[in-house]
């Protein structure tokens, strides 16, 4: 019988073209995965948030090699007196991009790749990145379906049409088995919605616990805007723990009484709440007064205080160990690259997924920063990789990967 040996060769054909749909989506996304984790924290593709949009700035600085220097080490550039860049950094206020000398010209070809094909997919999704790929996807996964409807109908008018033949010429055969009793097809149709549903199943169980976008109603509306964007306060100056410690830590009421025992009422630039209710930042203030037991009128403390209960945002499962100082102090990465920016966050909400892939990505990319020749800036500690680091050929960068920042029992206990 002849179509029965074209069905499995169908859905062989099938399932290789659904391959080549996925592997495809999941090149174009190394693009989109670089750009999140090193450059969303300061651009959107077709918005300014801390530096410009960037759709289209390839037609904006055609000369490519330039734009992968900058991009690489944004102060060579500068100093090298370059007007276009030089009156950009005056036109966003001088405030510097950071250098992203572990980012190699394929990897930037994909971001650069990334953000001139995004697209803003519907206007009421907040402005989180949807791109072109996950909608070719969808594109792949519908003519998937069409295909295999229109080959499951070929099939059986075959199968009909050969009975009616085999029926004339008087060779006797079975009645043609229709397709939903047809165990071949009954056999794919199992496999394929085990696979979907086992696929969806372990989604869901690695997503339990993950928190992205988390953003509790606070017992104090106490503004990052306000306090880190308007009035420029550094953000160690409360979460000085960042520095020193594991731990970021909030910072303890004594810590607010500083200023606040001063600034009694709110003048500044309106604020809102994420539902758009206007908060009153006097009353705010008055509520900080409550905790501590503070009388504004005398000036005096009155009452016994009380801490208050800020709701914890960023939680990392028990079983992984992570340290702020690490990072900052030894690592010189910015807040903003892990917790997005917060100087323009009237609330807080959590940023990262605070991920596997996404801790293991960036330490793939990130390059060390060793002392110079020097020996001023950079992470001393690892001064006898030192001596690798100059047999390296130049352009050769060490990345945290290659010191072990990819080891299991570095991040599990
Ligand atoms: C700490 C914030 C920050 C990060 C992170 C950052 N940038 Fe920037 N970027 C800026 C700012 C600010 C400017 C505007 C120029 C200036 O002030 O230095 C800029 C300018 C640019 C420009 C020039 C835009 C134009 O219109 O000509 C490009 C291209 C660019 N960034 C690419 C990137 C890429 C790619 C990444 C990630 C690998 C990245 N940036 C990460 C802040 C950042
Ligand atoms: C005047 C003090 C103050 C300054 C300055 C400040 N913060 Fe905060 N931060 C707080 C307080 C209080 C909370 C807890 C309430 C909340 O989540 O909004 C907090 C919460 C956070 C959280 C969420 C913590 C969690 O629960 O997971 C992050 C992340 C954070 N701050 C980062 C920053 C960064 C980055 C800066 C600098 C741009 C900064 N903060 C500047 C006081 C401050
Ligand atoms: C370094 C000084 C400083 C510190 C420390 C500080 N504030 Fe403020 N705070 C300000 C300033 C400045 C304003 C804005 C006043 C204005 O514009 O009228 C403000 C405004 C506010 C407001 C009203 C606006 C809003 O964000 O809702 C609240 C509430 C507030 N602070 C709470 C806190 C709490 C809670 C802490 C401790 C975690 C704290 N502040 C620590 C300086 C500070
Ligand atoms: C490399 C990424 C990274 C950088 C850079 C980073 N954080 Fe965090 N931050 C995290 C993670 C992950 C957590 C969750 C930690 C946990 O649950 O143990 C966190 C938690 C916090 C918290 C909640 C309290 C705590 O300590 O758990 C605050 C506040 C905070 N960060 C502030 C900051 C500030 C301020 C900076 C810059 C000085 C900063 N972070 C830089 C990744 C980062
Ligand atoms: C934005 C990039 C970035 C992210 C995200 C990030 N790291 Fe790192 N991490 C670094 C850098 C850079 C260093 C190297 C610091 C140094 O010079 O020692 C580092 C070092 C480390 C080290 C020490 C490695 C060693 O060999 O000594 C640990 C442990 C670590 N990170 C854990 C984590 C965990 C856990 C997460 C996710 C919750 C995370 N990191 C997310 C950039 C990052
Ligand atoms: C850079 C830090 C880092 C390194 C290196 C790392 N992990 Fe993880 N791992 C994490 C974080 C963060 C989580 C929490 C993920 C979450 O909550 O979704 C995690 C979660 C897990 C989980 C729980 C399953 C899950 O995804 O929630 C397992 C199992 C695991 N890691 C195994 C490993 C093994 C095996 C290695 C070595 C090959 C390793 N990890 C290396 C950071 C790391």
């Amino acid at each position: 019988m002849h179509y029965r040996l074209i069905a499995p060769k169908t859905a062989y054909c099938l399932l290789i073209l659904s391959f080549v749909a996925f592997s495809k989506s999941s090149s174009a996304q190394d693009g989109k995965a670089l750009f999140q984790s090193n450059c969303a924290s300061c651009h959107n593709p077709v918005r300014v948030v801390i530096g410009p949009a960037l759709k289209g700035v390839t037609d904006r600085v055609p000369d490519n090699k330039l734009l992968h220097s900058w991009i690489k080490n944004n102060q060579t550039v500068l100093k090298s007196g370059n007007k276009y860049f030089t009156d950009l950094y005056n036109q966003y206020s001088k405030v510097p991009m950071n250098t992203f000398p572990g980012l190699t010209d394929p990897d930037i070809d994909a971001i650069l790749k990334y953000v001139n094909s995004y697209t803003v997919a519907t206007p009421g999704n907040n402005g989180t990145p949807t791109a072109t790929e996950s909608d070719s996807t969808l594109l792949y996964g519908i003519l998937t379906i069409i295909l295999a409807v229109i080959m499951l109908t070929l099939l059986q008018v075959n199968s009909n049409l050969k009975k009616l033949s085999d029926d004339k010429e008087g060779i006797p055969s079975a009645e043609p088995i229709p397709f939903y009793r047809n165990k071949a097809y009954i056999t794919l149709l199992i496999l394929v919605l085990f696979v979907i549903g086992g696929y969806f199943l372990v989604e869901g169980a690695i997503g339990l616990g993950r928190n992205k976008g988390y953003q509790p109603v606070q017992p104090i509306f106490y503004s990052h805007k306000v306090h880190a964007g308007t009035n420029q306060i550094s953000c160690l100056y409360c979460h000085g723990g960042a520095w020193e410690s594991k731990q970021a830590s909030v910072p303890s009421l004594n810590i607010c009484m500083n200023c606040h025992a001063a600034i009694n009422e709110y003048k500044g630039d309106k604020i809102y709440r994420e539902d758009g209710s206007e908060v009153n930042g006097t009353e705010e203030i008055q509520k900080l007064y409550s905790y501590t037991g503070y009388d504004p009128k005398s000036g005096k403390y009155t009452q016994a205080g009380r801490p208050i209960e800020w709701i914890k945002i960023h939680n990392l499962p028990d079983y992984v160990f992570f340290s702020h100082a690490q990072h900052i102090r030894a690592g010189k990465v910015q807040c903003q690259t892990c917790h997005g920016p917060i100087q323009q966050m009237s609330e807080v909400r959590q940023f990262a997924d605070l991920s596997m892939s996404w801790c293991v990505n960036c330490h793939r990319t990130t390059k060390v920063d060793f002392p110079d020749s020097a020996g001023n800036t950079g992470n001393k500690f690892y001064n006898i990789y030192e001596k690798f680091h100059k047999e390296l050929k130049p352009g050769d960068s060490i990345t945290v990967e290659k010191i072990g920042g990819t080891e299991c029992q570095k991040c599990h206990y």
